[in-house]
């Protein structure tokens, strides 16, 4: 698949998961066979505000507002942002007190904007329905280093939706294409989307607002299944993905449910030119391995196994190789060393996590490692035979020391 002049070899993707896909967790997947991944969702006014801190120049120490606590100074909202804001200072001490907990010297945008080198190419996720305020995020020059600009239209979270952001563009389809109009003509980079089905309980405006996206020179929509009344109940909507396939130009990426060979069939045979994998990939990073092993295994007609052979006619028609169009200067991305399967033991799954902490520990202080690394440890071992026991252990860590030596006794 391509996006503009980025192509993909593989077409599985990483979703972006606000708290959980850290740089490393991300750059474990893409060593593993993801081809792409994504920040997790920032705010396109916090960047903007992030910096306004950084420029002194704009400090006005006299005003007692602060944007991000929702007492919003609407001067803010209707003026040049960055010539204007004069609601700085109380700001400035709502940042202080987030990054108090951090010990190294990175600002909290500069940790969710972090990326690794394995990371390439990578897209920044960005939320936000104020058209302004999305202008002057991606003109940022902390937003440069990416390859791709994702805008957020599926977040069903309430704090999200009741600022008008997220899924809740969902409401008000004119807005949403504004939005990534505004996006689009603020960048030379490519912009994509990741939306869900609508926002009622069963509606379905997929189509409408894809049309409107690629309208609007959006280079690709990622669909994820659902409504954001259904947040993650129900059952994926395969049909309502290939339909949204069939009526694009556009790429378009399937998301939803996929954790194992048969979730990633099921996608694959909606024809989207891509898949994305969110929670099938907590405490296996590895999965993206194995949906490639199995994708091979598929294409293989000579498969002795009889079901991959099936597999194999339908997907042979759904499989093109969309590599053979690249032009000259495109850029083809192909961890070349993944197409091996990878004999998942309990040593190197030990090895994984503890890369995992490892990286983490570049950018992260101790303290955010051991609270978000306790998350993901109970993921590392869900599918134990002792999960119960360990998981008992893993969320009582107090230090990356502890983590380690527990990890030396479960992974054995
Ligand atoms: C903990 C968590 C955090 C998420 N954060 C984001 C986010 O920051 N941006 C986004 O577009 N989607 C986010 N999502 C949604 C996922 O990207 C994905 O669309 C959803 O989980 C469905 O895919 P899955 O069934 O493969 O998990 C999040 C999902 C989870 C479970």
């Amino acid at each position: 698949m391509k996006i503009d002049k980025l192509n993909f070899k593989h077409n599985l993707f990483l979703a972006p998961m606000a708290g959980v896909t850290d740089f490393a967790f991300r750059s474990l997947a893409r060593e593993m066979g993801a081809d792409f991944s994504y920040t997790e969702m920032v705010s396109a006014k916090g960047l903007v505000f992030n910096q306004l801190k950084t420029n002194k120049k704009l400090l006005d120490k006299n005003l007692n507002t602060c944007f991000n606590c929702d007492n919003s100074n609407d001067l803010c909202k209707n003026n040049d942002i960055l010539d204007n804001c004069q609601n700085f200072s109380l700001l400035n001490s709502c940042f202080d007190e987030e990054n108090s907990s951090l010990e190294k010297n990175l600002t909290e945008y500069e940790k969710m904007l972090y990326t690794s080198k394995l990371e390439n190419p990578v897209a920044v996720q960005i939320f936000g329905s104020d058209a302004e305020f999305m202008e002057k995020a991606v003109k940022l020059q902390q937003l440069q280093k990416f390859d791709i600009i994702d805008i957020n239209m599926g977040c069903p979270a309430p704090k999200i939706v009741k600022n008008g952001d997220g899924s809740a563009l969902l409401k008000d389809l004119k807005k949403a294409v504004d939005v990534a109009n505004a996006v689009v003509k603020s960048t030379t980079k490519p912009v994509t989307v990741k939306m869900r089905l609508g926002f009622g309980a069963d509606e379905n405006k997929s189509v409408e607002l894809g049309r409107m996206l690629q309208d609007v020179g959006v280079s690709a929509v990622c669909i994820h299944g659902r409504t954001r009344e259904q947040f993650y109940s129900g059952k994926v909507n395969f049909e309502a993905i290939a339909t949204l396939k069939s009526k694009l130009n556009i790429p378009v990426i399937g998301n939803g449910d996929v954790f194992d060979d048969a979730s990633y069939f099921d996608m694959l045979k909606t024809g989207v030119d891509a898949v994305m994998v969110g929670r099938g990939a907590l405490g296996k990073p590895w999965i993206f391995n194995q949906l490639l092993h199995f994708k091979k295994l598929c294409k293989n007609k000579n498969n002795e196994n009889k079901q991959l052979n099936t597999h194999y006619d339908e997907l042979d028609n759904i499989l093109i190789n969309k590599n053979l169009d690249k032009q000259k200067d495109d850029v083809c991305y192909d961890n070349s060393n993944l197409i091996n399967k990878i004999d998942i033991t309990s040593s190197f799954k030990k090895e994984i996590i503890k890369k995992h902490i490892s990286m983490l520990q570049k950018v992260y202080s101790e303290k955010f490692i051991v609270t978000h690394m306790r998350k993901h440890l109970l993921w590392y071992v869900k599918e134990m035979p002792d999960a119960t026991k360990y998981r008992l252990q893993l969320c009582k860590i107090n230090s990356v020391k502890e983590a380690l030596i527990l990890l030396d006794q479960i992974f054995i």
